[in-house]
């Protein structure tokens, strides 16, 4: 099969979509592990067992599905959904606008909710389902993000429990995406570009 992004890795499942400089580690498994349990932690103390969380999709599936176990070791005890959205075409810049791809189905008035992803970055996508869930009947919504790149924002808007604050690098991994690939691996990477 050959793939015009990368002429070079064409002809094996393995080698296709693999960026001509390689994944390096950022975080591993074993670092990203004990800062969800850190997170857990903050999480449950200030707000307790009785929540709702709303993971975004698709980025947000891995990283919650560890949260929301670690969080059960502090007795909390939270109702899931998942929201769709999408703001990225195939490439690494956000587009600004952002669409429902599949909405939730619970309902969330008077909900204390809990809204994670893997990512802030932008901005757009949090903001956008935060004032959602808000019109919808939310009474508190607090953001969650594995990752903060804070230097990226281009709007007003800053995460409650934050994983890691890095620098202006493309992530994969434990959830995140390069091209639809690379959400399997079990630590976070950087792209590399040379
Ligand atoms: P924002 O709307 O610009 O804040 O971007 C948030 C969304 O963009 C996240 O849900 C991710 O899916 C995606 N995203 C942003 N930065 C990265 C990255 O470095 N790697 C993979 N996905 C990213
Ligand atoms: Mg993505």
């Amino acid at each position: 099969m050959s793939d015009p992004e990368f002429p070079a890795a064409a002809g094996t499942i393995n080698m296709v979509r693999r960026p001509p400089g390689g994944v390096e580690l950022l975080y591993s498994a074993a670092e990203v592990g004990a800062r969800v349990g850190a997170l857990a932690t903050e999480i449950a103390d200030s707000l307790g067992p009785d929540i709702l969380i709303v993971a975004i999709l698709k980025g947000g599936f891995v990283f919650t599905a560890d949260l929301l176990r670690a969080l059960h070791h502090h007795g909390v005890h939270p109702r899931i959904d998942f929201l769709t959205l999408s703001s990225y075409g195939a490439g690494t810049e956000s587009s600004g606008q952002v669409t429902i791809t599949r909405d939730i189905t619970d309902d969330v008035r008077g909900a204390k909710i809990l809204l994670i992803d893997d990512i802030l970055e932008s901005g757009h996508t949090l903001a956008f389902a935060r004032e959602l869930l808000r019109e919808r009947g939310a009474e508190t919504v607090r953001l969650c993000v594995l990752l903060d790149k804070p230097e990226k924002r281009k709007t007003e808007i800053n995460a409650d429990y934050v994983g890691f604050a890095i620098g202006d690098a493309f992530v994969v991994g434990y959830g995140l995406d390069y091209a639809h690939y690379y959400r399997e691996l079990p630590y976070i990477g950087i792209i590399a570009t040379d």
